[in-house]
């Protein structure tokens, strides 16, 4: 039920009787509805200043004149205020439709179909190839996939896109250090480390050994012309990079549609040059090709080298071309660190000055940086924090508060799982995405404040409610639920709906993070300050609906954001 468009059309109605020279439509009186900032002002508000030229009245005249009309079906109190008419939604009737609502939908509660027959296409997460998976891409990683899950609540087709970072002259280096010093049995033991570390020595002696960048170049030089075995070490390097990779998606419930990534592009380059050329974009700048976009305050794309190399910026344009052939995208997002601003503005100028239309719907969701227990993450000075580490300490602490508050439970692994993944996933997406992040335990994996174990655990507790007072039969009465604090969890769950739409429009899955915590605080309040177990078996009843669509709404939410919810904890 629509409570705003019912009052609207109460003041239609009343407007209608008093006065017959006004101009308001029930639409246009819907859009000028307010909800008042506190509940004691009432939970709708209907300025009448706008009237008050048409009709030659003061407000608080009309307001008055108003009220003496309005149909009180549904409502507890009109009142006249200062020009503004406040309206108090009959507070059992309230709490009547929004459970309906939420217990009707069940898991579409909040979904919705305005997608439908759109498709998203999400660039995330994006690692690079013969690098370990470290916390700098847990924020694209999780941004993305909570999108794609928003998204898809929505109604859209979405295709999520590891864009892999799989070309470039490292990995002519790489090959080259393998064929010296590496062998197979190191590599499948060691995995991406070993791989690092060839490449680090190889770093090392080339500044000594000159002749080493000469090989490294010669090597690339065979991996872009095909040759078999340096396509084959290539490729194998990759496999390896992904085996590691997929431990770190599947711990966080990742998964991706595609993994195309810049190596996919490889035959795919010659279209976007010889667009570029055809509509006269291209001009040369110091034997390499490239787009000017002075005109545009921004330094030129470099799109070919002088020795013909393409670049970064060359992969992205024809992977945005591929992507709208492919998929025939609404919307395609690139969920990409702050740092890589400009290049993302050059892609879609480029893209613009090309006659694409669609580069208004190519977006860069940026988001800040990680740093962990107060330290920047620096590759270079060696202070690296791997994912794959961080998750598995993450778990061991969620196991170690688990032993000590719960030494009963079942199952206690899958539990500390979900809290210990849930508790690092819901640090991140807690904060607006552009914020720079500082990760820490002690904030990551308390049971208090604005963390992932204290929704989840609000959720456990709201389902061990459910579970302690088995079935009650009798029918709800819903003035159980006339309490402040059961009102104002009622509010929260009826705005569900909206937070989701508001987070996909502004592609902030932290306006559901924050959402399921005020949630969680508004239920925990509720369940201090009211007996849910009341003598009154119709009481009961009402609260334990409450209690049920609330866990129900946790449980959604926590989804969405890729964090799991435990019954028991
Ligand atoms: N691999 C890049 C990195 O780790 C991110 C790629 C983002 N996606 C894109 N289409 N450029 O920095």
């Amino acid at each position: 039920m629509d409570f705003k468009s019912i009052i609207a059309e109460k003041i239609a109605m009343s407007l209608e009787s008093a006065y017959d020279n006004h101009d308001l439509s029930a639409e246009q009186i819907a859009q000028v509805i307010e909800i008042p900032p506190d509940t004691a002002m009432g939970d709708y508000a209907f300025p009448c200043f706008r009237l008050s030229k048409s009709l030659r009245k003061a407000p608080p005249v009309i307001a008055d004149a108003l009220k003496q009309n309005i149909d009180m079906a549904l409502l507890q109190e009109v009142q006249s205020v200062k020009g503004y008419l406040n309206f108090y939604i009959d507070k059992a009737t309230f709490a009547r439709e929004v459970i309906a609502s939420v217990r009707d939908q069940g898991a579409r509660y909040g979904a919705s179909d305005i997608g439908a027959g759109k498709t998203i296409c999400l660039d995330y997460s994006s690692i690079n190839i013969a690098k370990r998976f470290h916390i700098g891409h847990l924020s694209t990683t999780m941004i993305g996939n909570a999108l794609k899950n928003i998204y898809e609540f929505l109604g859209y087709t979405t295709v999520g896109i590891n864009h892999l970072g799989d070309w470039g002259t490292q990995f002519g280096k790489m090959v080259a250090a393998y064929k010296l010093w590496g062998d197979r049995e190191q590599i499948e033991q060691g995995g991406v480390n070993a791989m690092v570390s060839l490449y680090v020595r190889f770093n090392e002696e080339a500044k000594s050994d000159p002749e080493l960048a000469e090989l490294g170049r010669h090597w690339f030089k065979k991996i872009e012309d095909g040759d078999e075995e340096a396509l084959s070490i290539f490729n194998w390097f990759k496999e390896v990079t992904l085996q590691d990779a997929q431990r770190v998606y599947e711990k966080l419930g990742v998964r991706f549609d595609s993994y195309a990534g810049e190596s996919f592009y490889n035959d795919k380059m010659g279209r976007v040059i010889d667009e570029l050329r055809e509509k006269n974009l291209l001009v040369e700048s110091d034997g390499a090709q490239v787009v000017d976009l002075s005109d545009y305050n921004m330094p030129p794309a470099l799109i070919q080298k002088s020795d013909g190399a393409t670049l970064y910026m060359t992969r992205d344009l024809a992977a945005a071309l591929y992507r709208k052939d492919a998929y025939d995208f609404d919307k395609c997002l690139y969920v990409v660190a702050y740092q890589q601003d400009l290049h993302f503005r050059q892609l879609f100028k480029v893209l613009e000055l090309m006659g694409h239309e669609w580069s208004r719907d190519c977006e860069h969701v940026a988001f800040g940086m990680v740093s962990f227990e107060g330290e920047a993450l620096a590759t270079r000075s060696g202070h690296v924090v791997y994912l794959d580490d961080l998750l598995d300490k993450a778990v061991e602490k969620a196991l170690a508060i688990i032993e000590e508050k719960s030494p009963d439970l079942e199952n206690k692994d899958e539990v500390a799982k979900q809290v210990g993944i849930g508790a690092v996933i819901f640090f991140d997406l807690y904060n607006s995405r552009i914020k720079d992040i500082d990760f820490s335990w002690d904030r990551a994996l308390a049971f208090e404040g604005e963390t992932g174990p204290y929704v989840q655990y609000t959720h456990a507790r709201s389902c061990s409610v459910l579970r302690k007072a088995g079935t009650v039969t009798a029918e709800a009465d819903y003035t159980g639920l006339n309490t402040p604090e059961a009102q104002d969890v009622l509010r929260q769950l009826d705005r569900f709906p909206a937070v989701v739409r508001e987070a996909a429009q502004r592609y902030e899955p932290s306006l559901i993070t924050r959402y399921s915590v005020i949630l969680a605080q508004a239920f925990n309040k509720f369940y201090y300050e009211n007996r849910i177990l009341d003598d009154d078996m119709g009481v009961r009843a009402a609260r334990l609906e409450l209690t049920r669509a609330t866990r129900q709404v946790i449980a959604e939410a926590l989804r969405l954001i890729g964090v799991g919810a435990p019954e028991r904890m």
